[in-house]
């Protein structure tokens, strides 16, 4: 029986892969999902209805509740929904809850690029090709700094930098599932490349596996 061909892709915050994500999907016929959306949905679920984000009862039953095919990107993807995300995220309960629902959305032919902090760790440890894509804190912090500016909106490129750092030390920290490199990951450093050029070098690492999975 055929299995489902997935990719891996965790990295920090602002490090573009969730537009490498996207692309991957697109130029392989996958479906993609981004993990960060559904710790996301959860702590919205508490913001709205004004519990602290300290009440893993409560997280743990939205993070069992959550429908994966209903989160509305434009909702969840405001600055303050992010950070009570990385709070809720250090709870085990919830990690649970939402790694099964995630395990299974991967397991499902033709197969899919997830992205988050711990996909290759965790969720998906046999995943068919694992990238950690990074780039340095104050090229992500400027990065999103440009793209506020060019919404229309305002910024400020310190505060910005202060964020990503906590976030990073939050993500990296947490005792359950911190965000680091599977071992068998490949290292994508952005630091100095556009995302053209990340596709290209991830596409290469990918038609190689794909290849290698053929054959077997
Ligand atoms: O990627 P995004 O900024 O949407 O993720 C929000 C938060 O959700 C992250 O800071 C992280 O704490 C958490 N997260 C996680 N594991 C994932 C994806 C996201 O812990 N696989």
């Amino acid at each position: 029986m055929k299995r489902p061909f997935v990719i891996a892709i965790d990295g920090p915050a602002a490090s573009g892969k969730g537009t490498l994500a996207r692309r991957l999907a697109a130029a392989y016929g996958l479906t993609h999902l981004d993990t960060g959306l559904s710790y996301r949905a959860v702590a919205h679920v508490l913001l709205r209805h004004g519990l602290p984000l300290e009440n893993a009862s409560a997280a743990e039953t939205a993070a069992r509740q959550l429908d994966l095919s209903g989160l509305d990107r434009a909702t969840l993807s405001t600055h303050e929904v992010g950070e009570a995300a990385s709070k809720i995220a250090v709870m085990p309960g919830v990690r649970r809850a939402l790694v099964e629902k995630q395990r299974e959305f991967a397991n499902t032919l033709p197969g899919a690029v997830l992205d988050g902090r711990d996909i290759g760790t965790v969720v998906c440890p046999d995943a068919d090709v694992k990238l950690y894509v990074t780039a340095a804190a104050r090229v992500r912090a400027e990065r999103r700094f440009r793209e506020i500016l060019a919404g229309g909106g305002e910024a400020e490129y310190a505060e910005i930098l202060a964020d990503i750092e906590r976030r990073d030390a939050r993500d990296m920290g947490r005792a359950d599932s911190p965000l680091k490199p599977a071992a068998d990951a490949h290292l994508l450093d952005t630091s100095q490349m556009d995302i053209e050029t990340a596709f290209l070098a991830s596409k290469k690492l990918i038609d190689e596996a794909f290849a290698a999975k053929n054959k077997t």
